[in-house]
């Protein structure tokens, strides 16, 4: 069994997408805990109700990021985490925490990256007028919004949509990669080789979910 470190700033929608997937498909792991940034996290509650044990770590109560940084590696090597999924952590990791935890540090970005690193993913994507957009899960190196792609989902921007309505769109899409690119990791299909990943062998951009019109 592996376990594994959920992070979130937020409401937590993608934290019971994947506690729900881990035992719906009993996963060779368990989640031991959801740690968020601040205590006021709407998320913390949802994890109440699933069960899952919570935590907090406040960055406002850390001198700096170094100092934050520091206390969230303690608390992830006290529960053994194999695996630290950043599931809308709103927090700028430092490099140092990064390298600590590379190989074993995933996140889920709402645009197709390389497009749209960064905030207001939704709000940018219709000012740049794209008719595709979407989510990405990808391995964390020390640049933003950036590593090693394991999976993308693809929905269209259509007519009429504001953000709320394409993020939405977005998110659903979100739920069924996130689980999906977790298990391959808690499951050592994930193989990087040079700048990008390969599952089972496969390299992970053949696996582009198209979410077509919902
Ligand atoms: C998601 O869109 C995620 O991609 C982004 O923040 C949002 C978090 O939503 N980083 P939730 O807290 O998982 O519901």
């Amino acid at each position: 069994m592996k376990t594994v470190a959920i992070l979130i700033s937020g409401q937590g929608s993608n934290m019971a997408s994947l506690v729900r997937a881990s035992r719906d498909e009993r996963w060779p792991a368990r989640i031991a805990a959801v740690i968020a940034n601040r205590a006021q996290a709407p998320g913390l509650d949802v994890a109440r109700e699933l069960d899952v044990p919570v935590d907090v770590v406040p960055h406002a109560a850390h001198g700096g990021r170094d100092a934050f940084d520091a206390a969230l590696a303690a608390r992830l090597e006290a529960l053994g985490a194999d695996l630290v999924v950043l599931a809308g952590f709103m927090r700028i990791l430092t490099e140092g925490f990064v390298r600590r935890f590379a190989g074993r540090l995933v996140n889920i970005h709402p645009s197709l990256l390389p497009a749209f690193p960064g905030l207001d993913t939704h709000a940018r994507a219709l000012a740049a007028g794209v008719r595709v957009h979407g989510a990405t899960v990808h391995l964390v190196t020390p640049t933003l919004d950036h590593g090693p792609i394991l999976a993308q989902a693809a929905v269209p921007v259509l007519d009429g949509d504001d953000a709320a309505t394409l993020a939405a769109r977005v998110l659903a899409a979100e739920h069924r990669i996130f689980p999906m690119a977790v298990r391959w990791l808690l499951e050592d299909r994930v193989r990087v080789v040079g700048e990008r990943a390969e599952i089972d062998g496969v390299p992970a951009c053949d696996r582009l979910l198209w979410e077509g019109a919902r």
